[in-house]
C-alpha cells in the first residue's frame, strides 16, 4: 500500500450529504497485468439506491466492488463510505457496516441456518434474546418461516433458499450498505425472478444502499435505480435503466443492452408464431426438435448450438407439426440492428 493510501486516514470528508459510497479516481493494478483491472473510476452511489455494475466478463466489476470492503486493496484513489475514507476506518469496523453476498453464498455447512445468520451478531456480542429475535425477523423478511427453517442445515435447503439465508446473514447486523456479487447467477431462472422480486420487496422495506454486480442485462434493468456500465476497467455510462436503453452513450452500450432487448422479445414469443410447413431437408432429417409451445429464445439457442438453420417442430405428443427456420427468426428481428443473430449463411 502506497503512502498515498496511508495519507487517507487524515483526509477530511468532502462528499455530498446524500452519497453513501463514493469512488474517486480509483485504480487497481494487479501485479503483472497488462492493464489496470479498474482504471480511474469515479462515481457516487446515493444512499438507499440500488446501483448495478454491469458489463462483460473481466471488465472489473468484482474488483471495483471488493475494494469497498477491502477484499482488494486499491492501487490509488479514494473510496468513501458515508463520507469517511475507508482507510480511516479499522477493517472490522468497515466490514461491519457492509453486508456482502456472493454467488456461492458461502454458508457454513456445519452450522444450522440460525447459527449462520447469528455469526456477526455473535461477534458483536449481542445477547441471546436479541439475536434470536433478529434471526426470526430476518427469516421472515426473506420469506422463510423461522419455525420451519431455523434448525435446518444448508444442505437441507434449495439453492434459492440458501441464497435467501445468505442475504439474511449479510443483513444480520443491519449494515447500511450491501455488496452483492452475482448473488443469483447460479439459480434457475424461475427462482431467480422470484428472488429478484423479493430483493425489490426487501429493498422497499429496509432501504439499504446496494451495489450489485451482474452481467445479466435483464436483471440489471429489473432491479436497478441506476446502472453503471463498465468496459475494460472504465465506466462507460452511469445512468438510469431508461436512459441506458433510450440514450446509450455509445455503440458498446447500445449493443450490450440492445442485443439483449431482442432476446427478451424472443423469449416472449412462441415457436408456433413462426411455424411453417416442413420443407427443409435439414429440419426433416435433423435429430433436433423443438416443442411448438417453446419460446423463440430457446429455439435460437438450439439453432446456434446445433449448427442447423432449421428445427423440426413437434407437438406435446411428439408428432411433427412443421419447421422453424433461422431465416424467419432473422426477419422477425431485422428491424433491430443490434441483433445477436449470426449473419446470413453462418450456420450452414
Ligand atoms: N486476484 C487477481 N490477480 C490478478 N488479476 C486479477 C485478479 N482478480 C481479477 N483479476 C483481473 O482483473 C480483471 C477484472 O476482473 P474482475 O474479476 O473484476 O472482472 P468481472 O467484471 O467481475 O468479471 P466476471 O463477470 O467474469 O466476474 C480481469 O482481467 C481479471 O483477470
Ligand atoms: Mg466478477
Amino acid at each position: 500500500m502506497a503512502a498515498q493510501i496511508a495519507e487517507q486516514t487524515k483526509v477530511e470528508p468532502k462528499v455530498a450529504d446524500d452519497a453513501a459510497i463514493v469512488f474517486e479516481d480509483v485504480v487497481k493494478d494487479f501485479p503483472g497485468a497488462a492493464r489496470p483491472a479498474v482504471n480511474h473510476v469515479s462515481l457516487s452511489v446515493k444512499r438507499g439506491h440500488l446501483v448495478i455494475l454491469l458489463g462483460p466478463s473481466g471488465c472489473g466489476k468484482t474488483t471495483l466492488m471488493k475494494m469497498v470492503n477491502r477484499l482488494h486493496e486499491m492501487t490509488s484513489g479514494y473510496i468513501y463510505i458515508e463520507g469517511t475514507p475507508i482507510y480511516a476506518l479499522k477493517l472490522e469496523a468497515l466490514r461491519r457496516q457492509i453486508g456482502y453476498v456472493i454467488q456461492d453464498v458461502g454458508l457454513f455447512p456445519h452450522m444450522r441456518v440460525e447459527k449462520n445468520i447469528a455469526v456477526v451478531p455473535n461477534l458483536l456480542g449481542w445477547d441471546k434474546p436479541r439475536i434470536d429475535a433478529r434471526i426470526d425477523e430476518l427469516l421472515k423478511l426473506v420469506g422463510l418461516p423461522p419455525e420451519e427453517y431455523r434448525r435446518r442445515y444448508p444442505r437441507q435447503l434449495s439453492g434459492g433458499q440458501q441464497q435467501r439465508v445468505g442475504i439474511a446473514r449479510a443483513m444480520a447486523a443491519d449494515p447500511a450498505t450491501l455488496l452483492m456479487d452475482e448473488p443469483f447467477a447460479a439459480i434457475d431462472s424461475i427462482t431467480r425472478t422470484r428472488l429478484q422480486d423479493e430483493l425489490l420487496r426487501i429493498q422497499h422495506t429496509v432501504r439499504k444502499t446496494i451495489l450489485f454486480v451482474t452481467h445479466d442485462v435483464e436483471e440489471a434493468l429489473r432491479l436497478a435505480d441506476e446502472i453503471v456500465i463498465m468496459q475494460n476497467g472504465e465506466v462507460v455510462q452511469y445512468d438510469t435503466p431508461l436512459n441506458i436503453l433510450t440514450r446509450p452513450a455509445n455503440q458498446f452500450v447500445s449493443q450490450l443492452v440492445g442485443a439483449e432487448d431482442v432476446l427478451r422479445r424472443l423469449s416472449l414469443l412462441a415457436v408456433k408464431d413462426l411455424l411453417e410447413p416442413l420443407t427443409s431437408q435439414a429440419a426433416a432429417n435433423h435429430a433436433l426438435s423443438i416443442g411448438i409451445g417453446d419460446n423463440l429464445r430457446h429455439a435460437l439457442g438450439l439453432i446456434m448450438s446445433s449448427g442447423s438453420d432449421a428445427l423440426r417442430v413437434v407437438d406435446e405428443a411428439g408428432n411433427p407439426r412443421g419447421q422453424m427456420t433461422l431465416t424467419a427468426l432473422r426477419q422477425l428481428t431485422s428491424d433491430h440492428p443490434n441483433t445477436l443473430l449470426p449473419p446470413d449463411g453462418a450456420t450452414t
